[in-house]
């Protein structure tokens, strides 16, 4: 069944990658529209982001809303050290010519929310969660809306890449992701345990430079860019493509592993700041219970991703 989307994000590489990947689903996936939120690199910057991305997948009938420059409370997080100043490694995206929305993301998914029918909306989350805990804030009835939230964030047995012990998009702004991961609607997080399971590897970096579409092309660019800066860190393996997870599971959800847990999150302890407990249901009282990604199965979800992306 085609599903009704919205994809919040803070483009950035893998952002920009999942996107491609969903625009070239649409007998999946109805893009309502994309809001974006201050994360790997600022807000504008995402903005200007999203609509290139759109323009280069002939898609600016999709709208695209800027959201929270900041987050809730904590000091501001940026990434740019991994993705850019541009948020887009060493790719260079078309100029959109489609015309600006003055609309805040918060005010756009209060409106759709509040006015569409229960359960008839699926929200992807690929950065802070700062938009939609500012919208549920406002008005916690919009959550009746929201089918499924399939969410990338968060980190379990893997430890975090921000800190020792958190994930950057629950890092970025933890009170955030409280709100939204105890919104009681069904979620699915898919965090590092999971994403750290797909890198890019030579080979697949291979098979993307092969490619003759534009949107791997543009795709490859962003990803060379990230083992250049990576290469220590991500190693032989190659750098992880954490969002695009999300679309792969939206498309395909038999390729991943998805156990049921409770999970809290720190948030008023510095040195622990976003870290995610992740624990068995029974384990403790407190915390969500949702569904935690705890496997996937790599080559086809890349080969599923890549055969998206080339029918752009
Ligand atoms: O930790 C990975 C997440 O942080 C991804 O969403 C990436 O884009 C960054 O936002
Ligand atoms: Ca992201």
């Amino acid at each position: 069944m085609r599903r009704s989307i919205i994809i919040d994000c803070d483009p950035g590489v893998d952002d920009c990658i999942a996107l491609m990947a969903a625009l070239g689903s649409p007998k999946e996936l109805d893009i309502r529209a994309i809001c974006v939120v201050a994360g790997n690199v600022p807000v504008e910057t995402c903005y200007r982001n999203a609509r290139g991305v759109l323009a280069l997948a002939g898609r600016e009938d999709v709208p695209v809303y800027a959201g929270c420059e900041r987050p809730l409370s904590v000091e501001p997080a940026f990434a740019d050290h991994v993705h850019g100043e541009s948020g887009l490694g060493g790719a260079v995206l078309p100029d959109s010519a489609a015309p600006l929305s003055g609309l805040h993301a918060v005010d756009y998914l209060c409106e759709t929310f509040g006015n569409a029918a229960p359960g008839s909306i699926t929200m992807v989350i690929t950065g802070p969660m700062t938009n939609l805990a500012t919208a549920l804030a406002r008005d916690p009835k919009i959550a009746a809306a929201v089918d499924e939230l399939v969410i990338m964030g968060g980190a379990g047995t893997e430890g975090g890449n921000v800190t020792p012990h958190a994930e950057f998009n629950v890092f970025a702004d933890p009170h955030a992701a409280e709100i939204v991961l105890n919104c009681g609607r069904p979620i699915t997080l898919i965090g590092l345990d999971a994403t750290l399971q797909f890198r890019c590897t030579a080979n697949r970096m291979q098979r993307m430079l092969a490619s003759p579409h534009s949107a791997v092309a543009a795709a490859s660019d962003m990803i060379a860019h990230v083992n250049a800066v990576y290469g220590e860190i991500y190693g032989a393996e190659g750098a992880a493509l954490h969002d695009p997870c999300t679309i792969g599971y939206l498309l395909a959800p038999e390729l991943f592993k998805v156990e049921m847990v409770r999970v809290s999150v720190v948030c008023d302890n510095a040195e622990r700041r976003g870290h995610t407990a992740v624990q068995a249901p029974s384990s403790i009282s407190d915390g969500a219970v949702i569904g935690w990604v705890t496997g996937l199965d790599a080559q086809p979800l890349f080969n599923l991703l890549i055969d998206r992306m080339e029918r752009l």
